[in-house]
């Protein structure tokens, strides 16, 4: 791909209040693109379903880094990448079902991919069980 307008990396405790940090963080460097209403927020909710897997999912049993690294594009293209070090994915096709969750707490509704395949225009999701998860999401913007 051409080189990118402007890029930004951000490294993160696997802290729950940083989930929020991480959404507005996002939307703040996208908003230089002049996103409507919608573009932004359907970014904001990809993002936060995104870290919250980290946060819950990969650094369930010690706190890790979360490593989000956005860049835009002249055509208006937003790429996001979050990664993390944590547990991992063995089946990432099943993973990626509407409704399949590993949680038992009952506070997940499995729909956190759905989300993200939804909001963004791509979706790719790379793991192997015990080497953490990278997520790339992209976005044309109008
Ligand atoms: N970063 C991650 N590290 C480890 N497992 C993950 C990660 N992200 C997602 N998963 C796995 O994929 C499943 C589906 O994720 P998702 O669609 O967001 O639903 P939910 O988070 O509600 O369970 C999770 O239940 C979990 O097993
Ligand atoms: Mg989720």
């Amino acid at each position: 791909m051409k080189r990118s307008e402007n890029t930004m990396k951000l490294y993160l405790p696997s802290l729950s209040v940083n989930e929020s940090l991480a959404r507005s963080a996002v939307a703040a460097f996208v908003a230089q693109l002049n996103p409507t209403i919608e573009e932004i927020s359907d970014i904001k909710c990809a993002v936060s379903e995104a870290v919250t897997n980290s946060i819950v999912h990969g650094y369930k049993f010690a706190t890790g880094i979360i490593y989000i690294c956005v860049k835009y594009y002249r055509d208006r293209t937003v790429v996001i990448e979050i990664k993390d070090k944590g547990c991992g994915i063995e089946d990432v096709s099943l993973a990626m079902t509407p409704l399949f969750t590993t949680d038992t707490s009952g506070e997940r509704s499995g729909m956190g991919f759905a989300v993200m395949s939804t909001f963004m225009d791509k979706l790719d999701v790379y793991s192997k069980r015990g080497n953490g998860v990278r997520i790339l999401m992209t976005k044309k913007l109008a």
